[in-house]
């Protein structure tokens, strides 16, 4: 029987790391530090908005010096902070819906990024939620946690043609 992937795990496999990561309410930013981990060519920008969080942080993410060079760490808002002008991998994980809801209102108009969510929050009202705000869900993952189940999703505008 195959063990089913970490919630980590799975991120990574959904991501793009051929695009540069955002690792957006990242926290301690265990997600950002894996993508810099697995892959040597992979840049992150870690975004969070708690100050008392970000200096430790940016200590954190440091501390391997095969990490150099290839992060930033913002101490930002994730719903104000400027986007890059270029396609990116976007992981919004472990916050609520409604902020997810208002990340992906930022993204209208965009072509060509990467857009990974998670939530512990309602699957249904997650996908209802977010095709209300025309996106809808490319990729669905069911994931147990350190703290409970919680479902990843690849989400992309509607009307995208893929590919
Ligand atoms: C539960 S942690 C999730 C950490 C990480 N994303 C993960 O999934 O493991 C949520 C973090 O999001 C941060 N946060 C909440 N709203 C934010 C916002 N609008 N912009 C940036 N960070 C935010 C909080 O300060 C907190 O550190």
């Amino acid at each position: 029987m195959s063990v089913p992937l970490s919630r980590i795990d799975t991120i990574l496999a959904l991501i793009d790391p051929t695009l540069p990561v955002w690792d957006l309410c990242c926290d301690r930013g265990v997600i950002g530090c894996a993508v810099l981990d697995r892959w040597p060519a992979a840049h992150v920008t870690f975004v969070e908005k708690r100050p008392a969080i970000v200096e430790a942080l940016a200590a954190f993410v440091a501390r391997r010096t095969e990490r150099d060079g290839r992060f930033d760490v913002r101490g930002e808002d994730a719903l104000r902070i400027v986007l890059p002008d270029a396609p990116a991998s976007f992981v919004i994980a472990g916050v609520g819906t409604n902020l997810i809801c208002a990340f992906l209102a930022r993204l209208e108009g965009r072509r060509g990024d990467r857009v990974v969510c998670s939530t512990s929050q309602s699957p249904e009202r997650f996908e209802r939620l977010t095709n209300e705000g025309g996106w809808r869900v490319c990729e669905r993952r069911d994931v147990s946690s350190r703290t409970g189940r919680q479902t990843v999703w690849v989400m992309e505008p509607v009307g995208r043609a893929s590919g």
